[in-house]
């Protein structure tokens, strides 16, 4: 069994959700950003993790998912600033499915990344962001100890499915 965690961060949010999940699951692994990722159809499992870009996935991550082999095993994880279990960032997570249509999803998780307040500030001036802008301020402490304990728990649960 070999398994992949790879994911896409731009400030260390994702990473550290990512690394939670690594050093949750057991058996041969290997832990990459999505761009070092050489042949996706050598993996058993796939954790892919991105953050919530304008209500969707990042287009590198959406490169990268049209890029596994069709009846690959995929387990999907987000952070996001808006605020957790809420309809913008289950928007993205329902996007990031779609587009795995071909593989088969074992699992999704998501939980909140603090946004830089200067980004914030700026995309409150954007009427397109405004909803979640306006309550990512509260995601300053995120991901925290409970967010990665989840993240652990949500791996170990995806393990199990593979045995
Ligand atoms: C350009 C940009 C767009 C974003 N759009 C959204 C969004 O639509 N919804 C949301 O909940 N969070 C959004 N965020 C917040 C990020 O998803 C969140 O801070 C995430 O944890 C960042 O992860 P990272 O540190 O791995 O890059 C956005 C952040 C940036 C920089």
């Amino acid at each position: 069994m070999k398994i992949l965690v790879t994911y896409f961060t731009q400030t260390g949010n994702t990473e550290k959700v990512a690394r939670a999940i690594y050093g949750a699951i057991g058996g041969k692994k290997e832990i990459l950003p999505v761009t070092d990722v050489k042949d996706p159809g050598g993996y058993d499992i796939i954790f892919c993790g991105f953050p919530v870009h304008a209500h969707s996935v990042p287009l590198s991550v959406e490169n990268f998912i049209k890029q596994i082999p069709p009846g690959k095993k995929i387990a999907l994880f987000t952070t996001h600033g808006s605020l957790r279990g809420g309809e913008l960032a289950t928007t993205a997570i329902e996007h990031a499915v779609s587009l795995a249509s071909q593989l088969k999803v074992l699992g999704t998780f998501g939980c909140r990344g603090k946004v830089d307040p200067k980004v914030v500030e700026a995309l409150l001036k954007k009427p397109e962001h405004r909803a979640w802008a306006e309550t990512a301020k509260s995601a300053v402490s995120h991901p925290d100890e409970s967010d990665l304990e989840d993240a652990r728990h949500f791996a170990k649960k995806v393990s199990m499915m593979l045995t």
